[in-house]
C-alpha cells in the first residue's frame, strides 16, 4: 500500500495561534484527507517546539516557569486542531522525553562518527532568532528579521560540519528536480548553495547561558541549539530508529512549512540526515506568507488575525475553503474579510449552494424526493459527463502537486457546468411537456456529479461535504471511497434513495458593518432615523401615483427552490427564489404562520424584484413576495400557468 507522511513545523510556543498557523495545519490536514481518498495510508503530524531562549524570556514575562508556561501554551495549540477539523495523529512537544531520547541518539551518533567538534566562536548573536550572524549578513549592524542589534557573544561550543556536505546536498537537490517545490524556493536554496561555502553549525549553548534544552548527551554542560533539537521531531515521532511507523512512513516524508523556514529545512535538515546515516526526505514544500493590507501578520503590528473568531463568524467550511482556494502555494496572499467573503458568496453560496438547493428541490418537486432512475442519455448527459471528467483529473492532478488553489478551480468548472446544465436541460419544461424520462436522466446526471463534487470536497470541506453526501442519502466511509475510480466511474448514486428536500449549507453573508468612527455622530444619526421612522406618513397629493411611480416596479415571477424558517425568528421565512438569474434570490418573507416551508417549494410567485436589498434579522433579503391577506389566512399572487422563471409581470 502507498503511504503518505506529512508534517507541519512545530510551533514555538511564545506565541498564541494565528491564521498562519492555521493555514499550514488545515494545508496538511486536508492532504492526509485527500491522500486517504486516494487509498494511501497516511500519517499527520503537528506539534510545538518548546526550547531556546524565545521560551524562557516569553515565560519571564509571564512570570511562569518555562514549563508551567509551554504547558499552557501548548495546550492551546493543541485544542485548536480539532476545533479546525484538523485530524492529526500525533502531537509532538520537544520536551517530551521520548523526543530528548531521540535528539541524544542521533547526537551521539553524529558525534561518534566524527562530524561534530569543539570549537571556540565569536559572532553577533540575535536573541529573537536564537542564531549567529556574520558580519555581512546583518544589515547596517542590524538582525534583518528584528532590527536589533545582536549582541557579540565569543564562547567555545559544538559545532556540526555542514560544510562537508554542500557538494552532496546540491547534487541532490539537482538530481531530483521535487526535492524542494515550488520550484522558485528550490532556485533559491541551490543559489544559496553557490553563494559561498556553506558554514558548519553551531550547535550548542553553554548552560552557563541557556539551561531550558535538551542536555549534550557527551557534554553535560551544554544543551542542544534549538533548531537541531527541533527537525529531529519528525523522526521522534515515527519512533525512529527501530519502530514500524519510521519503516513505513519516512520514505514518504513530506515537509509542510513557510518560507521564514526554508533554511533550516532545506540546508540544515539534509545534512544532518545525511551525517546520521538517515535517507533525505521525500519532499519539502514551502508555501508564502498569509499578508495583512500588505504586510506580514505580527503581535507588535496588532494585526493578527485570529482563526477561531473567522471560524465563528463565517463558519469552519467556508474558512477552509478560502484559506485553500485564494492562496497560490508558494505564493504570499492578501487576507481580508471582504475577499472571504466575496468568494463565499460566489464561490460557495451562489455556485455550489444554489446547485444542491435547486436540485434537491427538483427531485422533490418531481419524484417525490426519491433519486429517479436513468434513461437514454443525450449529448448535453454526455458533454456535461465529459467536463465532468476533465474537472476531477485536474483536481486530483492539482492536489497531488500542492496547487489547491488550481484544482479546486478546476472543480468548479464541473459545478458551474451543472448550473448552465440545469437552465439548458430546463427540467421544469421537461415536466410541463409530461417528458418524464428526459426529466429522470436529467436529475440523476445532475445528483450523481453532485455526489463526486462532495466527495472531492471531503479534503477541503469535511463537514460540508459529509452534510451534502448525506442529503442526498448517502452514509460516508472515507475508507470506503477510492477517488482516482471517480474520474469514470459512473452510477454509484443509488436509484430509489431518499433525498434531503432543502440544502441551505451555504447562506450568503454580508461583511460585519464596520465599527463608527465617530461614535457621537453615528448616535445622532441613529437617533434622527429612529424619529423619521415614527413620524406620521405624510399623505401626498391626491392618493394617486403617476404611471411613471407604476413603471419603477420591477415585478416578476419566479420559482420558489427552498424555504426554510429564519434561524432567529420564526415567523419568517428564508425563500429562496429562482428569478431566471445566475443564482436563486432569498427573500425574507413574514409567511411563516401560514405557510410551512414545504407548502411554498417548487410554487411560483410574484417578486418585487428591484425592491433595495436589506437584511431582516441578519439575513439579506433580496426582493418582496406579493400575496393577500384574508380573513383566512394568506394567498400567494401565483400566475395560472408556470411560466419561465425571471418572466417580468406588466
Ligand atoms: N518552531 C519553528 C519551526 C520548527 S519546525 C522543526 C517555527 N515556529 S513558528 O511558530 O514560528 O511557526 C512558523 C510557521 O508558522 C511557518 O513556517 C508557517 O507554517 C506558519 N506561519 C506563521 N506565520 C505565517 C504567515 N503569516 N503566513 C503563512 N504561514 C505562517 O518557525
Amino acid at each position: 500500500m502507498e503511504r503518505f507522511y506529512i508534517t507541519t513545523p512545530i510551533y514555538y510556543v511564545n506565541a498564541r495561534p494565528h491564521l498562519g498557523h492555521a493555514y499550514t495545519t488545515i494545508v496538511a490536514d486536508a492532504l492526509a484527507r485527500f491522500n486517504k481518498l486516494m487509498a494511501k495510508e497516511t500519517f499527520f503530524l503537528t506539534g510545538t517546539d518548546e526550547h531556546g531562549d524565545k521560551i524562557v524570556q516569553a515565560a519571564e514575562k509571564n512570570g511562569m516557569s518555562p514549563q508551567e508556561y509551554v504547558d499552557g501554551i501548548s495546550a492551546e495549540f493543541q485544542a485548536l486542531w480539532p476545533d479546525l477539523m484538523c485530524e492529526n495523529d500525533d502531537y509532538i512537544r520537544t520536551t517530551q522525553d521520548r523526543h530528548v531520547r531521540t535528539v541524544q541518539d542521533i547526537l551521539q551518533k553524529v558525534y561518534d562518527s566524527g562530524d561534530i567538534y569543539f570549537g571556540e566562536y565569536g559572532g553577533h548573536y540575535c536573541y529573537g532568532c536564537e542564531r549567529f550572524y556574520t558580519e555581512k549578513e546583518l544589515e547596517d549592524g542590524k538582525c534583518p528579521d528584528h532590527q536589533t542589534v545582536p549582541e557579540y557573544i565569543s564562547e567555545k561550543n559544538y559545532f556540526f560540519k555542514m560544510s562537508k556536505y554542500q557538494d552532496w546536498l546540491k547534487e541532490h537537490i539537482q538530481k531530483n528536480p521535487d526535492f524542494i517545490r515550488p520550484e522558485r524556493y528550490r532556485n533559491e536554496v541551490l543559489s544559496l548553495l553557490d553563494s559561498g561555502a556553506l558554514e558548519d553549525l553551531c550547535i550548542s549553548r553553554p548552560k552557563s547561558r541557556l539551561t531550558w534544552g535538551i542536555e549534550l548527551p557527551f557534554d553535560k554542560d551544554y544543551v542542544t541549539y534549538v533548531w537541531f533539537d527541533a527537525l529531529i521531531n519528525y523522526l521522534t515521532a515515527l519512533n525512529y530508529p527501530d519502530g514500524e511507523l519510521y519503516k513505513d512512513f519516512w520514505p514518504a516524508a513530506n515537509h509542510l512549512v513557510a518560507k521564514d523556514i526554508l533554511k533550516p529545512h532545506a540546508i540544515f535538515w539534509p545534512t544532518m540526515l545525511k551525517a546520521a546515516g538517515i535517507e533525505p526526505y521525500q519532499h519539502l514544500n514551502v508555501h508564502g506568507y498569509w499578508l495583512v493590507k500588505d504586510t506580514k501578520m505580527s503581535k507588535s503590528l496588532g494585526n493578527v488575525i485570529e482563526p477561531l473568531k473567522l471560524k465563528d463568524t463565517y463558519g469552519l467550511n467556508a474558512f477552509r475553503y478560502f484559506l485553500l482556494r485564494e492562496m497560490s502555494f508558494g505564493q504570499d496572499a492578501s487576507f481580508s474579510e471582504e475577499a472571504l467573503v466575496g468568494r463565499l458568496n460566489a464561490d460557495l453560496a451562489n455556485d455550489l449552494g444554489n446547485l444542491f438547493n435547486r436540485t434537491l428541490s427538483m427531485t422533490h418537486k418531481y419524484f417525490e424526493g426519491k433519486v429517479p432512475s436513468p434513461v437514454d442519455e443525450e449529448i448535453e448527459d454526455a458533454e456535461i459527463k465529459q467536463i465532468g471528467r476533465e474537472a476531477m483529473k485536474t483536481y486530483q492532478a492539482m492536489f497531488s502537486e500542492f496547487k489547491f488553489s488550481r484544482a479546486l478551480e478546476g472543480l468548479w468548472e464541473l459545478v458551474r457546468g451543472l448550473n448552465k446544465y440545469i437552465d439548458i436541460t430546463a427540467p421544469w419544461t421537461l415536466k410541463k411537456n409530461g417528458e418524464m424520462e428526459r426529466l429522470a436522466t436529467v436529475i440523476y446526471v445532475l445528483l450523481e456529479n453532485m455526489r463526486k463534487i462532495a466527495v472531492h470536497l471531503w479534503p477541503v470541506m469535511p463537514e460540508a461535504s459529509e452534510n451534502m453526501l448525506q442529503q442526498l442519502g448517502i452514509c460516508f466511509d472515507p475508507r470506503k471511497v477510492d477517488l482516482a475510480k471517480e474520474v469514470d466511474v459512473w452510477g454509484l448514486l443509488e436509484s430509489d434513495v431518499e433525498i434531503a428536500k432543502t440544502s441551505n449549507l451555504f447562506p450568503r453573508v454580508e461583511l460585519p458593518e464596520p465599527e463608527p468612527s465617530n461614535s457621537m455622530e453615528s448616535a445622532k444619526e441613529k437617533k434622527s432615523a429612529k424619529a423619521k421612522k415614527n413620524a406620521p406618513k405624510q399623505q401626498e397629493g391626491n392618493g394617486f401615483i403617476e404611471f411613471e411611480d407604476f413603471q419603477k416596479l420591477d415585478l416578476r415571477v419566479g420559482t420558489v427552490t427552498g424555504v426554510e424558517v429564519h434561524p432567529d425568528a420564526d415567523r419568517l421565512l428564508l425563500v429562496q427564489v429562482d428569478m431566471g438569474e445566475d443564482e436563486p434570490r432569498q427573500v425574507v418573507a413574514g409567511l411563516a404562520d401560514f405557510f410551512a416551508p414545504d407548502d411554498l417549494n417548487g410554487k411560483q410567485v410574484v417578486v418585487v424584484a428591484n425592491l433595495k436589498p436589506r437584511k431582516l434579522r441578519k439575513q439579506l433579503s433580496q426582493g418582496m413576495i406579493l400575496a393577500v391577506k384574508t380573513e383566512e389566512g394568506m394567498q400567494l399572487l401565483t400566475p395560472m400557468d408556470e411560466v419561465v422563471p425571471g418572466s417580468k409581470v406588466s
